[in-house]
């Protein structure tokens, strides 16, 4: 079996550290390289002698071998950056994180094409969750009043959640546009009724400390609801996804690729 080498940059956070593990227990995945500000010139795992680096870039120039695969996961903040460096050292990125802009994407699409490599951006690794938009694009053909509400810990930094936003896209891919409850709907607090997206979808984002990752999905039609609900209790559920992506990301055709299901 052909093994990737792997870049985790975000090594230390709450979805870093359960895939350090899971490379360390895969022979498929070998890791070479980790970065994490915080672990800096420390071990990255109690298991490996692997050490931490500041930055994509320290951590490609000490690599214990050349980084084939990246997965991306730190923070909105400093997640195009890091995809560059990795695309510039020949490395095919995963993208976990999200806060990428449209214009961003594009970005990242056309230097992925230059370099001859394929990316994948995923906003949601479980398998769990793609059916639950998998499932809302196909109700979509037959329920024109949809809003969405997603619920994540209050430590999250972005709103909406990238998988949030991916519904909407692949329910618009069959409903460009849904409808308006009425033209003179009046919030009375600002906010009241959510985001709403291109397609006039509502999205609503709850934070609270206790969750994790959840979204409900909720049309309505004259005297009938349909709910689609995905709840993650715990961030083991992503690892096999990414494990996966890792796995197929340079089987694909050169450029960016969208979602979990391309490797599904
Ligand atoms: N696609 C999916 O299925 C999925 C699921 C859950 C979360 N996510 C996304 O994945 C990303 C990481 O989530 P998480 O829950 O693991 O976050 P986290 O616990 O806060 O971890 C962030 C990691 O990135 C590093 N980092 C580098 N630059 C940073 C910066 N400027 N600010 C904060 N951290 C920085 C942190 O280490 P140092 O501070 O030591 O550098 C840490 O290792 C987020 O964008 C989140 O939305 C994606």
């Amino acid at each position: 079996m052909n093994a990737e080498y792997i870049l985790i940059a975000g090594a230390s956070g709450k979805m870093g550290t359960p895939f350090v593990a899971t490379c360390l227990d895969d022979d498929a995945l070998c890791l070479v390289a980790t970065t994490s500000r915080r672990l800096a010139g420390t071990k990255i795992h109690a298991k490996s002698d692997l050490q931490a680096h500041a930055s994509v870039e320290e951590a490609i120039a000490h690599a214990t071998h050349p980084p084939t695969v990246g997965v991306e996961l730190t923070h909105p903040s400093t997640v195009y950056a890091n995809v560059l460096a990795m695309i510039d050292a020949g490395i095919a990125p995963v993208i976990g994180a999200t806060g990428l802009t449209a214009e961003q994407e594009k970005d990242i699409d056309a230097k992925l094409k230059s370099k001859q490599l394929a990316g994948l951006l995923v906003p949601n690794f479980s398998i769990g969750a793609v059916l639950m938009m998998r499932f809302a694009a196909e109700a979509s053909r037959y329920f024109n009043h949809a809003e969405i509400i997603e619920l994540h810990h209050n430590q999250k930094a972005d709103a909406p959640s990238g998988t949030s936003l991916r519904t909407v896209q692949m329910m618009q891919a069959v409903r460009p546009n849904f409808a308006v409850i009425n033209g003179i709907e009046h919030e009375t607090l600002a906010g009241a009724r959510g985001a709403t997206s291109e397609g006039k979808i509502h999205i609503h984002s709850v934070r609270l400390p206790g969750l994790v990752a959840h979204q409900e999905v909720l049309f309505g039609d004259l005297g009938q609801m349909l709910t689609i609900r995905h709840d993650s209790f715990n961030r083991d559920c992503f690892m096999a996804g990414i494990a996966l992506c890792c796995k197929k990301v340079r089987s694909l055709e050169h450029g960016l690729h969208h979602g979990l299901e391309t490797v599904m």
